[in-house]
């Protein structure tokens, strides 16, 4: 019998388990329509915040040796002003996960009321993002802060399903999603880019990025992604999207094991191009046909079995 490919739990209620994550396809609907008729599972806004914001002058995004920098700044036209946008996406046929981010506790609750009226299957907080001063990673290296974060936006949603998106440099990622867990968090993502790190330009001996240093993303952060994944898996009972490092059904199998229910590929596209979604699913699911499982529910967190 062929595997069940689909994921449904509170949560998660999509196709297949395969994920575009915030950041890659900023406010363009036909680019998201697209990724995901070419086989995602589900779409994740690039993150909303409250006012317009330019993103950092180029260069924001720079290769290295074994993964991509980028800091772009988390340009936003700001919910105001994007009544367009929403207009076409009242068309959308796929799950819409919507990052939004506050420069302030109230900002964020301000920015989900407004959001969560447009009726996302999920909202995700960013509070993660390395690439701006004062605001964003330190809100998810503070377990109060973030737990803070997620009270007030639960307050404001409703029903739709609040989901905080941790960063790998906090001291102790698994008390920060612990606490977001009791204030009301419905599931996590982890993780957003790590460092951040930077390049150099051996000729201008300059920092390559405008902003200096970036976020870092790509297979080379796939241990650290596992690693998280699996000690936030042990200290919360919600469900784990998985990011980090994806590039193939084995690293997706392999997050999965660690405790992720669906997974997010984002740095991957740059080299697979959209038909990863489909290729990867495809991929998933020969790996499953040759390891006997059925269900993708069998794979989450087996990796704890004793
Ligand atoms: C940006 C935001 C992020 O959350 C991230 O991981 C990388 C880059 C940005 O907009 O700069």
């Amino acid at each position: 019998m062929k595997p069940d490919l689909k994921i449904k739990n509170k949560v998660f209620d999509f196709r297949n388990p395969t994920v575009l994550p915030s950041g890659f396809f900023g406010e363009k609907f036909g680019e998201m329509q697209e990724i995901y008729d070419s086989g995602a599972g589900a779409i994740t806004l690039k993150s909303i915040g409250p006012k317009p914001r330019k993103p950092h002058p180029n260069p924001i995004i720079v290769k290295t040796e074994f993964g991509t920098l980028n800091a772009v700044g988390l340009p936003t036209h700001g919910y105001k002003n994007m009544d367009e946008f929403w207009n076409k996406m009242k068309k959308r046929n796929f799950p819409l996960i919507a990052s939004i981010y506050g420069t302030t506790i109230n900002e964020f609750a301000e920015v989900a009321e407004f959001v969560a009226a447009k009726k996302p299957e999920i909202i995700e907080l960013n509070v993660s993002c390395p690439n701006v001063e004062k605001f964003g990673m330190p809100f998810g290296c503070d377990p109060k802060i973030a737990a803070q974060i997620v009270e007030k936006v639960k307050a404001v949603t409703s029903k739709i399903p609040v989901m905080p998106k941790l960063t790998p440099q906090a001291n102790d990622i698994t008390g920060v999603a612990k606490a977001c867990e009791q204030a009301g968090a419905d599931a996590i993502t982890a993780i957003n880019s790590v460092g951040p790190g930077m390049k150099i330009n051996l000729k201008t001996k300059k920092p390559i990025l405008s902003f200096k240093k970036g976020g870092y993303t790509g297979s080379a952060i796939k241990p650290i992604a596992v690693r998280c994944i699996y000690d936030i898996y042990e200290s919360v009972e919600i469900p784990i999207l998985g990011i980090g490092g994806v590039s193939n059904g084995e690293d997706a199998i392999e997050l999965m094991l660690a405790g992720a229910s669906a997974v997010g590929l984002g740095t991957v596209l740059y080299s697979r191009g959209k038909t990863c979604f489909k290729e990867i699913t495809k991929e998933i699911e020969d790996w499953m046909i040759q390891n006997n499982y059925g269900k993708l529910s069998e794979i989450t967190g087996k990796s704890h079995d004793l």
